[in-house]
């Protein structure tokens, strides 16, 4: 339970007359979000305290009495016993205090040679770093989804689009392996975010390093870290990693959203292409008809969150001063918010993915019924010595022609076509057939059924590589 009951209790108390304003203690408080951070604090504060017994400012004694504390504390936090007090400031002087109160005097040397500081870019970076990894797995998942409805697709045909106007036919798998690629990126991402967060804050102390032998080295490597901060003013100040997370999310979150904007229409009456299933739709309290796509409204609707918690964590790093300032306090809720999103909408995209049904002849009858292979037409006429400008502008003339007349490109007669130029031959109806125009397109990355089932092993091959990387990472 959270309590409003200041008395002077504060670590800093000492050179203070009065206690806080309650007021002040609101506003000055992180506890409220920033508990979230305690497995991360109690780790630290573990490897912080071995350390100290091993440079002697703690007896191996001492060192084991404070590592019981901070277990029991950890085992209070997860079971939800932990009495949080809005007087604590924030997780790491909640902790601390507790600590005192369990193991008693010895629980005082705990905070020898660190400072909130340091501390708390030690936590956000275990942090951060836990949660990248955690979405570079989830990631993954949503590829399989993805790739698993690319291998179901087979040769099902649809418009693709430029403008939203249908523009050439590709690949149902082709369209979706783009976001095979999108989501391969942002994995990418993630692991930046984890290179970012390499090097350890803690020793820093308040900004200027601390007046003890502290074996930096030895902490960063209990705490999984690569290195040591190579300079103290900067471990406390920095929070590139953080911003490098929050730009990772945004990014992804654009994929994310794109996807679902168009399974929005595509599940639309209009297109008619895709069925999502009842689990990711809802129904309307006043027209008994109504599916709507819910789930994907949202993940689209996250995107925007996302991208405005990147921008303010930009906002409130911009011109601060070094090293720390208290306003730093609040990264985190533009961090957490972020991530709660997350975790929630990267497997909601995956599961979603999985329960898509195309509708293939649906899709097939707007590619056929469009003007989507007057470039092959284009084309064409190049193959009979006509210069591509020239081509363009009397296939043009003959979309025209047929749009006045309600009818498609295939359907014209010879005579018809002569009438625009000469060239024309039955070479023609080669070029308007949907599945001859299809394995035209030959070219690296296009859409020719043989060149997307290259796609589809090659995706798969880099899936088998992120499945094995998501798991090292989770060993890490
Ligand atoms: N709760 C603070 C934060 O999240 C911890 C660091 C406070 N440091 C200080 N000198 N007041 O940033």
């Amino acid at each position: 339970m959270m309590t409003e009951d200041g008395e002077n209790a504060n670590f800093w108390s000492g050179r203070f007359e009065k206690p806080p304003h309650q007021l002040f203690q609101q506003l000055n408080a992180s506890i409220t979000f920033d508990w979230r951070l305690a497995p991360y604090d109690i780790q630290g504060s573990i490897a912080h305290a071995r350390m100290l017994s091993d440079i002697g400012v703690l007896t191996i004694e001492e060192f084991g009495e404070i590592e019981m504390g901070l277990g029991q504390i950890m085992a209070e936090i997860a079971q939800g016993q932990f009495d949080f007090q809005l007087a604590d400031e924030d997780i790491h002087t909640a902790v601390e205090k507790r600590l005192i109160e369990i193991a008693g005097d010895v629980g005082k040397k705990l905070h020898t040679a660190r400072s909130r500081n340091d501390q708390v870019a030690t936590g956000l970076a275990l942090f951060v770093r836990d949660q990248a990894r955690q979405h570079f797995s989830d990631l993954v998942v949503l590829q399989e989804a993805l790739l698993e409805q690319a291998e179901a697709a087979g040769e099902a045909v649809l418009p693709g689009y430029t403008h939203l106007q249908r523009a050439q036919p590709v690949l149902l798998a082709h369209h979706l392996l783009a976001y095979f690629e999108m989501f391969g990126r942002d994995c990418g991402r993630f692991l930046r975010v984890i290179e970012a967060t390499a090097a350890m804050p803690l020793g820093a102390g308040a900004l200027a390093g601390v007046n003890y032998p502290v074996k930096r080295e030895q902490v960063a490597s209990e705490l999984g870290f690569t290195h040591p901060g190579a300079n103290s003013i900067d471990d406390v100040s920095n929070r590139d990693f953080a911003l490098d997370y929050l730009a990772a999310a945004a990014s992804m979150s654009i994929h994310l959203s794109r996807l679902a904007a168009e399974l929005i229409l595509w599940s639309s009456q209009e297109f008619g292409f895709v069925e999502i299933a009842d689990e990711f739709t809802s129904g309307s309290s006043i027209m008994p008809q109504k599916k709507n796509p819910d789930a994907c409204e949202l993940m689209r609707a996250k995107a925007a969150r996302v991208a405005a918690n990147h921008q303010g964590l930009i906002s409130l790093m911009a011109g601060l001063p070094l090293a720390y300032n208290k306003d730093m306090q609040e990264d985190k809720i533009y961090v957490f918010d972020t991530t709660d999103i997350l975790l929630l909408v990267i497997p909601v995209a995956a599961e979603m993915t999985r329960s898509l049904k195309f509708d293939a002849a649906r899709m097939r009858a707007a590619a056929e019924a469009s003007f989507a292979l007057a470039t092959d037409v284009a084309d064409y006429l190049v193959t009979r010595g006509v210069a591509f400008r020239d081509a363009h502008r009397i296939v043009g003339r003959l979309v025209k022609k047929c749009i006045g007349e309600n009818r498609l490109l295939k359907d014209l007669s010879i005579g018809e076509l002569q009438a625009e130029s000469p060239r024309f031959d039955q070479g023609y109806y080669d070029a308007v057939d949907l599945e001859a125009a299809l394995a035209r397109k030959q070219s690296y990355g296009g859409t020719a059924p043989e060149r997307v089932r290259a796609q589809l092993e090659a995706a798969a091959a880099r899936l088998a590589g992120l499945r094995q990387a998501a798991e090292e990472l989770r060993e890490a």
